[in-house]
């Protein structure tokens, strides 16, 4: 089987976490957290070029602990696409807050700004833009909204470690940025995540959070809880950085092995391939395709599938229509949003990552041939 993602991972990751085995050392409930802990940080800081990053134990919980340091609470309403993994929202929902969803464009499958603002309302605190298969969202139009009405932004930067929005990192354009070093991602850690920022109040409460609201020991400040990543994950960490640039050239190698050879299925408008705008550079953690029908895009995924070719929807269903959110009247009421019904329907994502070989990339192709005309 090709899977959708598939995590590198070399004799120097191996070094990496023998070293710590050697060491004994596995964690540490110091402020700043272990001595691998702070390097990967460090890693992140230059690799990002933002002022604070605080690594945590997965994305949730950065997106979690993000809204906690904002003081997002009962009552408060946030402004996300419902077309994203499930966590984004429960991230939410675990603050208290209420998820509010939003449309998405349909071109690039992010947050739609004009319907961000047609929800906004006296309840809204904060807006959590996804940049879906690692593609910026508009940033500009959505922190300059955010400033007209006076919202935080939270960026869930969980699948676009490596994009860039106007030459900038994604994460680092909002008051903070959170990231999944979860085993798919390009980056990875098995489970880990990270919380940027350059507001050095936020930051010293998230070290806080992270760590049960404690600053020396017992002494628990504010609501907190243990989101610290493991000294081992930190070490895979430190030795992925290492060859993240080649990774992602990797990646963008093979997206357009795939655009080149899907572009004649374009040509006859049977489907839209990914396009990077002039001010957005793409990480290629996906590579999704909208078909014209839905007919089709089942029957090249079951093709696929049949093929051992990971093809998957994401998302099916998106988190309005998933029995939790759906069921809950607090959540969900009946929001309909046209564009994400038709992405559900329409989308495609294939395998792109450094594991796949020009070969597997040839079968897929061949897979499309055989069945789309
Ligand atoms: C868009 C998005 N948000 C949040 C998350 C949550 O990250 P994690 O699985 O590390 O908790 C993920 C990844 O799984 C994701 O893709």
């Amino acid at each position: 089987m090709i899977p959708i993602n598939k995590p590198w991972l070399d004799d120097d990751a191996k070094q990496e976490v023998l070293n710590v085995l050697d060491e004994n050392a596995l964690t540490s409930p110091a402020k700043n957290g272990g001595k691998r802990v702070q390097a990967f940080e460090n890693l992140l800081k230059s690799y990002l070029k933002v002022k604070h990053v605080i690594a945590v134990n997965s994305g949730t919980s950065a997106i979690h602990a993000a809204l906690l340091s904002l003081g997002i609470k009962p009552g408060d309403e946030v402004l996300l696409p419902s077309f994203t993994f499930v966590a984004t929202a429960n991230s939410v929902v675990a603050t208290g807050a209420k998820p509010v969803f939003v449309d998405i464009n349909k071109n690039d499958y992010t947050i739609d700004v004009s319907d961000v603002v047609k929800k906004i309302n006296k309840n809204t605190k904060a807006i959590l833009p996804v940049h879906l298969y690692g593609h910026p969202s508009d940033m500009d139009e959505i922190n300059s909204i955010a400033k007209d009405n006076s919202l935080k932004v939270v960026e869930d930067s969980c699948q676009s470690l490596g994009s860039l929005y106007d030459q900038k990192q994604t994460g680092i354009m909002g008051n903070l940025g959170c990231f999944s070093f979860y085993a798919s991602k390009v980056l990875t850690t098995g489970e880990g995540g990270a919380i940027v920022t350059s507001d050095d109040d936020l930051y010293e409460k998230l070290l806080m959070i992270r760590n049960h609201g404690m600053v020396n020991g017992y002494d628990t400040e504010i609501f907190g809880l243990n989101l610290r990543l493991p000294e081992v994950s930190a070490a895979i960490g430190i030795a992925q950085m290492r060859k993240l640039d080649k990774m992602l050239e990797m990646r963008k190698t093979n997206a357009k092995l795939l655009f080149d050879g899907l572009k004649k299925f374009e040509q006859k408008c049977l489907l839209t391939l990914p396009y990077e705008p002039e001010n957005k550079k793409f990480n290629w953690y996906l590579f999704t395709i909208g078909f014209k029908e839905n007919s089709q895009r089942d029957l090249i995924k079951n093709a696929l599938i049949k093929e051992e070719i990971g093809a998957t929807v994401y998302y099916d269903p998106p988190i309005h229509k998933t029995p939790y959110y759906s069921h809950s009247n607090d959540l969900n009421s009946d929001t309909f949003l046209s564009n994400t019904v038709w992405a559900w329907n329409h989308v495609l994502s294939l395998p792109v990552h450094p594991l796949i070989t020009e070969a597997d990339i040839n079968k897929i192709l061949k897979t499309f041939e055989n069945n789309l005309q």
